[in-house]
Parts: structure tokens; C-alpha cells; sequence
């Protein structure tokens, strides 16, 4: 008797123990990532900060890995990193980036080429345009010539767009004329003949500044040089993500026969006064405009993640027009809007919070996909 007892009680515990196995696998099934849930229909792709390609934080390294595709160096592939000097290069962060890229098995988007923000001091007391056409093709040629192969993609332009969609006054304007985008994607077609070649740019999801973008982008392909898409960049607002925009704007990229990505994702929470991510502009520190300091209340939690979850429904809506969904970090505390406008702020603008938990925005966007 006592045996058969024992047996049952060691039968029936083996099928408990069997049920909780597959219990746990449909768990673990369930917890897909996010490049599990969106793998076939665009790259899911976060910025990198130096510390994070370096693996710093083995936690935020895992983080990394498990949810994302796609990288994009935050800075350091910008002109004033790469080329702190005339004809000085400084390859080291980048060439991390791109062992990390390999590592991780994931594509990088190379970030950026041309861009008036975060110039080397000496470009940016340049006064003769001889001077700056050398450094303008020297940039490119070195660093796309050294790049092709190993990455995906560039930003070969960042932002030469104003807000009504004329050009931006900068450096690069003032001394090379309106044709520079062109040759910058001209120059950046030879150097790096297998890299694919973007332009990038904010609140270009705007009618004027749209009109201007289509504009500048009928311009390169008028000029028989290679455009393969563009990046729109995707700093909202939570509450008041213009979605109508954000959909024409798509429909009318994607006419150009070129990709469309969205490149710098994220959602505002906090009280400002300018839109947009012009880094010149500021605004003045308040703490009646810091009002998050010890987490989300409940309703700016469920309007961030409403947003986010009609975003990527949006998203998935034309994902034969999208081919990557790129976050502007990995997690808040991380996030550039923690200082811009106003700096010292405390912002919840992504999917995972300033522990690398999931927040209910990551929730309701894999939910899509359930
Ligand atoms: O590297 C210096 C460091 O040496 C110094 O000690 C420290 C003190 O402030 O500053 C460090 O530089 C900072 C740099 O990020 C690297 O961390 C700059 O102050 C800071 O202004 C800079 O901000 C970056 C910003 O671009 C600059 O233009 C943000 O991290 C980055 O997220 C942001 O990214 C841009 C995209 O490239 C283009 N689209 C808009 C987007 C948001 O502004």
C-alpha cells in the first residue's frame, strides 16, 4: 500500500511539475520582445550612449540585446567625436560600436555626417569656404569609406531644415550654398558604394517643413544621386501626437520610392514651451515644470502608453513603407529630454523606466502583436 502511495504521489507530482514547465514555457512565449513581436515587419532600434557600448552596465547590456535590432551611436559618430582635429580621426568609439553591433547581431545606423550641431571647434570658426568645402569632403570620404560594410546606413545629413522648410542657416549653407545636401549624399555614394544613405530630420511630419523636406529629397534624386530614405525623427509630445501628419507624411516619403524610418522615437511628458529638438533652444529651470521627480502619475502612465500603442498600430499599418522604429535611448534616465529644454528635469519618455523595468507603454505595445 505504502509503495502505491508513493507511486501516485510521485506520479501526480511529475505531472505537476511537467504542467509547470509548460506553463512556464508559455510564460516565457508570452514574454516575446519587442524584436520578437515587430522581427518581420521593421528593425527595432534604440540610440547608444558610450557607456552602453562599452557594456558598462551588464543588466542594461541584456536589456539591450534581448529587445533590439538596431543601433544608433547617440554621439559618438558625431563630426565633433570623429574628428575632434583638422584631419584627426578618432575611430575608437565607433569601431566599439560596430564590434557591439556584431556581437549583438544587430544593424547600425550610422549617426551622422553633416549636421550644423556638435561641430569640431576648429569647423566652427572657419571663415573661408575653401576651408570648409576640405573639411566637408575629407569628413565624409574618411569616415564613409572606413564605415562601408560594416554598417547598415547613414544619416549623411542631420536637420537642414527650418520649421517653415526652408534651408537652415549654418556653417554648411552659408559657405557651400543650398547645393551641399546633394553633395554631400553624391559624395557619401562613392565612399560608401554598399551603405544605404539617409536624410534625417524633426517635425518634418509638418505640412511646410514636409514640403520643404520633398523639396530637398526631389533635388538629390534630380541630381542622379543615390537617396535610399529618410528618417523621421519622432520627438512628440504624449497627448498630442499630431497622427494625421505623422500617416501623410509617410504615404508622401514613401511616394519618392524611398524608405521611411522613424529614427529618434520618443514622447514628451513634461510641461515645455518650444517643440520640436532644436538643442539651441532653452528654456528656463522651474520646478512647477519638473513635476515627475518621483515617477508617473497614473494617468500621464496610461496617456504615454495610449500613444505608444496607437503609434506602432500606426506603424504596423504601413510597415510596407517602414523599415525601422528606432527609440532615442533605452530607458528614461538615459534620455536627452532629461535635460532639454530645460536641464536637471526628471522625463518618462520611453518604454523602460529608469530601473529597466517595462513600463505599461511596453505593455500595450507588444499587446498589439498578441
Ligand atoms: O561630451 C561632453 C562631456 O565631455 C561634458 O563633460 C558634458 C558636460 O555637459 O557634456 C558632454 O557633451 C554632451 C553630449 O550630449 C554627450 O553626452 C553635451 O553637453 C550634450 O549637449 C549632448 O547632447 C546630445 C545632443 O544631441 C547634442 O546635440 C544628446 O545626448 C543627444 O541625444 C542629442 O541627439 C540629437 C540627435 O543627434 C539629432 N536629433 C535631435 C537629438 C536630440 O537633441
Amino acid at each position: 500500500m505504502k509503495a502505491s502511495y508513493l507511486f501516485v504521489f510521485l506520479l501526480s507530482s511529475a505531472v505537476i511539475w511537467q504542467q509547470a514547465c509548460v506553463t512556464g514555457k508559455k510564460v516565457q512565449k508570452q514574454n516575446i520582445t519587442l524584436k520578437q513581436a515587430f522581427g518581420n515587419d521593421f528593425l527595432i532600434g534604440t540610440a547608444l550612449s558610450l557607456d552602453q557600448i562599452q557594456e558598462k552596465n551588464p543588466e542594461e547590456t541584456a536589456l539591450i540585446a534581448e529587445q533590439f535590432n538596431a543601433i544608433t551611436p547617440e554621439n559618438i559618430m558625431k563630426a565633433e567625436v570623429m574628428q575632434p582635429q583638422w584631419n584627426t580621426f578618432n575611430f575608437e568609439p565607433a569601431d566599439k560600436m560596430v564590434e557591439f553591433a556584431r556581437k549583438y547581431n544587430m544593424k547600425v545606423n550610422g549617426h551622422t555626417l553633416i549636421w550644423h550641431s556638435q561641430l569640431p571647434a576648429f569647423v566652427r570658426s572657419m571663415k573661408d569656404p575653401d576651408s570648409v568645402r576640405q573639411f566637408f569632403e575629407n569628413h565624409i570620404k574618411t569616415i564613409a569609406a572606413r564605415y562601408d560594410k560594416k554598417i547598415l546606413s547613414w544619416d549623411v545629413v542631420n536637420e537642414a531644415l527650418n520649421e517653415d522648410g526652408t534651408m537652415r542657416l549654418s556653417v554648411f549653407l552659408e559657405k557651400l550654398g543650398e547645393n551641399y545636401v546633394t553633395e554631400a549624399f553624391r559624395l557619401a555614394q562613392v565612399a560608401a558604394p554598399h551603405t544605404e544613405l539617409y536624410y534625417n530630420d524633426y517635425n518634418i511630419e509638418q505640412p511646410a517643413k514636409r514640403k520643404g523636406c520633398i523639396n530637398l529629397l526631389k533635388k538629390i534624386q534630380q541630381a542622379g544621386v543615390r537617396l535610399d530614405g529618410v528618417g523621421i525623427q519622432g520627438h512628440w509630445l504624449a497627448g498630442k501626437v499630431p497622427f494625421k501628419d505623422i500617416e501623410e507624411s509617410i504615404l508622401e516619403f514613401s511616394a519618392l520610392g524611398i524608405k521611411v524610418m522613424i529614427t529618434e522615437l520618443d514622447l514628451e511628458v513634461l510641461p515645455r514651451n518650444v517643440q520640436g529638438a532644436d538643442v539651441n533652444q532653452r528654456q528656463a529651470s522651474n520646478p512647477a515644470l519638473n513635476p515627475y521627480t518621483n515617477g508617473l502619475p497614473d494617468s500621464v502612465q496610461q496617456q504615454l502608453a495610449k500613444d505608444y500603442e496607437a503609434l506602432f498600430r500606426l506603424f504596423l499599418k504601413h510597415k510596407d513603407k517602414i523599415s525601422r522604429v528606432t527609440f532615442w535611448g533605452v530607458h528614461d534616465g538615459q534620455s536627452w529630454l532629461n535635460d532639454w529644454p530645460i536641464r536637471g528635469r526628471t522625463n518618462h519618455p520611453l518604454l523602460f523606466d529608469r530601473s529597466l523595468k517595462p513600463k505599461p507603454a511596453y505593455y500595450r505595445v507588444l499587446k498589439i502583436k498578441s
